[in-house]
C-alpha cells in the first residue's frame, strides 16, 4: 500500500481487498465485551477535521482506539486564518506533537495532498473527506458492506454486480471515490441524477450514467442514495425539492420494484423525504446502520495497513491490552 489513502485510485485491487479481509477480521472484535487490540499502543493518531461531521470522526476515533493508539481530536472549525496558512500552521503543530497519522477533513479539495506533500509533515496522512473530490475510507466501508452481501452469491467478489449511485454526484465525494473504487474492484456503478448534478468530465469517470431512475432500478444489485449537498450549492440545481424527490428519491413504491436481492445503501447523514424515505430508510433491505458499523473495522484496517503491518491482522492477540 501507498504511505498516505488521498484518492480511493491509490489503491490497486490488491490493496483494497487486503483492507477488505483485514476489516473482516477486525470486525469480529466489536461483538467482543472488550473491544481492543494492542497494535498501535505508542502510536499517535490525530483527527484533524476543518468540517463538520458526526460519523465520520467518531468512526476514526473508535478505530483508533480499539488498536489502542492514543487519539488527539483537532477540530480547526472556526480559524480565522487564510486556508493555506493555517493548514501549514497547523500541520506544523501536528508535526511537533508528534503525530504517527493525520486523519483529515478539509472543505477545499486538495488539501490532504497538500498537507501530505508538502513535507510539513512526516506522518501517515489519510483523507476523511476533501471538498467534492474524494472520500476513500467511505468507498471502502461502502464496499466491504457490498462485499459482505453481494459476495457470497457472486464467487467471492464484487465482479460484474451492479452498483447505482443516485443524487447530488456533482457535489459529492462518496460518488467519485466509490466509482473509482468499485471500478477496481470489478463492479460496474451506473451514476443517475438529473443533468445540473452531474460534474463537468463526467465522461472521463469509470461508470455509465443515466438520468432515469426507473430505468436502472429494477436491474441494480445495490441502490446506494446521496444526500442533496445544500450547502455546497450556490445555485439552484432543481425545481423544489418536492419535485427532486418525485424524480430521484427512493421511495416504497419504487423499492417494490427492486430484485430481491438487493440492498440500499447510503452514506450518511440522511434527510428522509427527500432522497430517501423513511419506510425505506428502515427496511429489512436498509444496510445504512451497518455501513456505520463496518465503518469502524474499515477504519481500523486502514490505520493498521499503514501504520502496523502489511499482512492481515490476527485477532489471536486480543486482550493483551485490555
Ligand atoms: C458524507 C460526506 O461527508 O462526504 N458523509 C459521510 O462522510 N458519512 C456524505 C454527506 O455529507 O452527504
Amino acid at each position: 500500500m501507498k504511505r498516505h489513502l488521498l484518492s480511493a485510485a491509490d489503491l490497486t485491487r490488491t490493496d483494497a481487498e487486503l483492507v477488505l479481509q483485514t476489516a473482516e477480521e477486525l470486525r469480529s472484535l466489536a461483538d467482543r465485551p472488550i473491544k481492543k487490540l494492542p497494535a498501535l499502543r505508542g502510536r499517535t493518531v490525530v483527527n484533524l477535521f476543518f468540517e463538520d461531521s458526526t460519523r465520520t470522526r467518531i468512526s476514526f476515533e473508535a478505530a483508533a482506539k480499539r488498536l489502542s493508539a492514543d487519539v488527539i481530536n483537532f477540530a480547526a472549525k472556526g480559524s480565522s486564518l487564510s486556508k493555506g496558512e493555517s493548514l501549514k500552521d497547523t500541520a506544523l503543530t501536528l508535526e511537533a506533537m508528534g503525530a504517527d497519522a493525520v486523519v483529515v477533513r478539509h472543505h477545499a479539495s486538495g488539501a490532504p495532498h497538500r498537507l501530505a506533500h508538502s513535507g510539513w509533515v512526516r506522518s501517515n496522512v489519510i483523507n476523511a473527506g476533501d471538498g467534492t473530490h474524494e472520500h476513500p475510507t467511505q468507498a471502502l466501508l461502502d464496499a466491504f458492506t457490498m462485499w459482505r452481501h453481494l459476495a457470497p452469491r457472486n464467487s467471492g467478489s464484487l465482479d460484474g454486480c451492479r452498483v447505482a449511485i443516485v443524487g447530488d454526484v456533482l457535489h459529492s465525494r462518496v460518488a467519485r471515490s466509490n466509482a473509482l473504487l468499485l471500478h477496481t474492484l470489478g463492479a460496474h456503478v451506473t451514476l443517475v441524477a438529473p443533468p445540473t448534478l452531474f460534474p463537468v468530465g463526467i465522461d472521463g469517470w469509470p461508470v455509465e450514467t443515466s438520468y432515469d431512475l426507473d430505468a436502472v432500478l429494477p436491474k441494480t444489485d445495490v441502490v446506494m442514495m446521496l444526500r442533496v449537498q445544500r450547502e455546497r450549492m450556490s445555485a439552484s440545481f432543481f425545481p423544489t425539492a418536492r419535485e427532486y424527490s418525485r424524480r430521484y428519491g427512493l421511495d416504497g413504491r419504487r423499492m417494490a420494484g427492486l430484485q430481491d436481492h438487493t440492498i440500499v445503501m447510503h452514506p450518511g447523514p440522511m434527510v428522509r423525504g427527500m432522497e430517501i424515505t423513511a419506510d425505506v430508510a428502515d427496511s429489512d433491505r436498509s444496510v445504512i446502520v451497518e455501513q456505520v458499523t463496518n465503518g469502524v473495522a474499515v477504519r481500523m484496517a486502514v490505520l493498521y495497513l499503514l501504520l502496523g503491518g502489511n499482512e492481515p491482522a490476527g485477532t489471536t492477540n486480543e486482550g493483551d491490552d485490555a
